[in-house]
């Protein structure tokens, strides 16, 4: 029997732009370390806003997330959904990201109204979009 796929989803709030210079060497972090700890995921970058997926054993995703949680480079990180599942949600991805221009999750989530307060509809409905963007971004 396969060990299952822990994950969690949280937004954060950061003044660091999309596509800067900061995001990158960020993101080539991320992917570095995701690679060697088995984890993949995808992140919206947005108005200042950060969205994560993270997923992977359970012992890998809860170093990275101390790590994630003491990065100076965002703040009041609000997590949104953690749980585990079968298989990975985004198992080709050490760390996807989209930002703004490719498309917008704040119009997105005004399109299909969840309330904030029905905390697993609000992340399922992120999750969605996040899917919705590796998937364009495959092509
Ligand atoms: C929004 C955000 C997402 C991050 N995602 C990951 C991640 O998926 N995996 C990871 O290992 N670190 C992640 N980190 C941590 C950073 O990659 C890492 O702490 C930082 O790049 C360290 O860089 P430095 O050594 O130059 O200070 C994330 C940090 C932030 C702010």
């Amino acid at each position: 029997m396969s060990e299952r796929v822990a994950n969690l989803l949280y937004r954060s709030e950061t003044s660091i732009l999309p596509g800067s210079a900061a995001a990158e060497h960020l993101l080539g972090r991320a992917r570095v370390r995701n690679s060697q700890l088995g984890l993949t995921g995808f992140l919206h970058h947005e108005e200042g806003f950060f969205f994560q997926w993270l997923e992977g054993p359970a012992a890998n995703l809860a170093a990275v997330q101390k790590i994630i949680e003491s990065d100076p480079r965002h703040e009041a990180v609000t997590y949104l959904h953690r749980g585990t599942e079968a298989v990975p949600q985004f198992p080709d991805w050490r760390m996807g990201y989209s930002q703004h221009e490719d498309d917008s999750l704040l119009e997105w989530l005004a399109r299909e109204p969840v309330a904030q307060i029905k905390r697993e509809a609000y992340a399922r409905s992120i999750l969605m979009f996040l899917k919705e963007r590796s998937r364009a971004q495959h092509a």
